[in-house]
C-alpha cells in the first residue's frame, strides 16, 4: 500500500511511519518539523520513505501531492499537539489542527480519489471534565481549548465527509500517549517525556496542580498496534478511543518512574493549568469489538520507554 502520514517525523507519527515500512508499505511523509526530527526517521528502509518538510497548511501543495500520488491510506497526524500551546495560540493552531485537515478532506472529495482508509487522530480532550466516567465514544464531550474544539470539529468533518461523499474514514481519540521518540524539548511537551529528561539529567520538574489529576495512558506501540488494525478493517465513519481503559494519577505515574530509575525525582509544585483535565479514563470496547487489546500496561510501558532511553 501506499500510505501518507502528516506528522510523520513525529512522535506518534514516525513509530507509525517504521511500523508501516517494516509491512511492506511505501510511506510518503509530510512535516514541517516544527516539534517533529528528520532524526525520528533514521533507520527506516530509505527505498520504502519519502520525507517532504512542508506544512500542510500549504493547500496547492497538498491539493497537488494528494491529486499527484493517489494514496490508498491517509493518516493525518499532523498537529499542534499541545493543549496548552492552543491556549496560547488559538488561531494559528486552528489552521493547523482543522482547517489544513478539511482541505485534504475537500481534495480527496473534488477529484474523487481513490483512497481506501483515512484516519484522523482526534483527542480524549473533546471529553472535556464532564463527570461521567469512563469515556465511550457516545458520551457527552465539552471542548474546552481551541485544541479541543478543532479536534471534535475535524473529526465530524472526517466521519460526515466519509458519510456524504462514500469515503472510507475513522477517527480516532488518542488518551495519553508516552515512549520512545516522543519530543521533550518544548514546555508544552507530553508529561512522560518531560520527567523522563528531568529524571535524566537531574533536573527539576514542575507538577501543575495537585499531581492526583488522572490519565489513561498508553504505550505508542499499542497505538501503533490500533492504527495498523483499523487500516486493515473495514471500519469507517465511526470514532474510536484509543487508550488501555485504564487510570493512574500524575504521582503515581512519578512514582512509578522513580522505582523503575532508581532514583528521586526533583519536583516543585505550580498552578493546575487553564483548561486542565482532572480524570481521564477510556472505555474501550468498540475497539476491542475489532480484536484490539494493548500489549503493554503502564509499567511494562514505562520500563521498555526508560530502557529506550537508557534511564
Ligand atoms: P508530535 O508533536 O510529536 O507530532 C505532530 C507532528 O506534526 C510533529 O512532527 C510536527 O512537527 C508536525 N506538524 C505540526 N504542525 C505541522 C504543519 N503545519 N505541517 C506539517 N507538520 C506539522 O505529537 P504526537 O504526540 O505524535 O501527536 C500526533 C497526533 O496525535 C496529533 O494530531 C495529536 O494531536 C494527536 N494526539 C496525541 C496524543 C498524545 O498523547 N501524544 C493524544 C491525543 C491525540
Ligand atoms: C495530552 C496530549 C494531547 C492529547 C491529550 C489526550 C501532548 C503534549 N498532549 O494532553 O495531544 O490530545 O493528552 O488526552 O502530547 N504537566 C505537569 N508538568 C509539566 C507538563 C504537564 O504537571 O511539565 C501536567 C499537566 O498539567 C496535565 C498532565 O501533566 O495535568 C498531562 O499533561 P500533558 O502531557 O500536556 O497532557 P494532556 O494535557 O493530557
Amino acid at each position: 500500500m501506499k500510505a501518507l502520514v502528516t506528522g510523520g517525523a513525529g512522535f506518534i507519527g514516525s513509530n507509525l511511519t517504521a511500523e508501516l515500512v517494516k509491512q511492506g508499505n511505501d510511506v510518503f511523509v509530510v512535516d514541517d518539523l516544527s516539534m517533529g526530527k528528520i532524526e525520528n526517521l533514521v533507520g527506516i528502509d530509505k527505498n520504502k520513505l519519502q520525507f517532504c518538510e512542508h506544512s500542510i497548511t500549504d493547500y496547492a501543495f497538498m491539493r497537488q501531492l494528494l491529486i499527484e500520488k493517489k494514496f490508498d491510506h491517509i493518516v493525518l497526524l499532523a498537529a499542534v499537539a499541545s493543549v496548552a500551546d492552543s491556549i496560547e495560540r488559538p488561531y494559528e493552531t486552528h489552521l493547523v489542527n482543522q482547517e489544513a485537515n478539511v482541505n485534504i478532506l475537500e481534495t480527496v472529495r473534488k477529484y474523487k480519489l481513490p483512497v481506501k482508509k483515512i484516519i484522523f487522530s482526534s483527542s480524549a480532550a473533546v471529553y472535556g471534565n464532564l463527570p461521567d466516567l469512563p469515556k465511550k465514544e457516545t458520551s457527552r464531550v465539552d471542548p474546552l481549548t481551541p485544541y479541543a474544539i478543532d479536534k471534535f470539529a475535524t473529526e465530524r468533518f472526517v466521519v460526515n465527509y466519509g458519510r456524504l461523499y462514500n469515503i472510507p474514514t475513522v477517527a480516532t481519540r488518542f488518551f495519553n500517549v508516552y515512549g520512545p521518540k516522543q519530543n521533550p524539548q518544548s514546555p508544552y511537551s507530553g508529561v512522560l517525556s518531560i520527567i523522563t529528561e528531568c529524571l535524566r539529567n537531574n533536573q527539576t520538574f514542575t507538577l501543575y496542580g495537585d499531581g492526583k489529576q488522572e490519565r489513561d495512558f498508553i504505550y505508542v506501540a499499542d497505538v501503533v498496534k490500533a492504527l495498523i488494525l483499523l487500516l486493515q478493517s473495514d471500519a469507517k465513519h465511526k470514532v474510536y478511543n484509543v487508550a488501555t481503559g485504564k487510570t493512574n494519577s500524575l504521582l503515581e505515574v512519578i512514582h512509578e518512574m522513580e522505582e523503575i530509575a532508581g532514583r528521586n525525582l526533583k519536583m516543585t509544585m505550580g498552578p493546575e493549568r487553564t483548561g486542565d483535565i482532572k480524570y481521564s479514563q477510556a472505555d474501550i470496547s468498540e475497539l476491542g469489538k475489532l480484536g484490539f487489546a494493548a500489549d503493554n500496561n503502564l509499567a511494562i510501558g514505562l520500563e521498555k520507554y526508560l530502557k529506550y532511553e537508557k534511564i
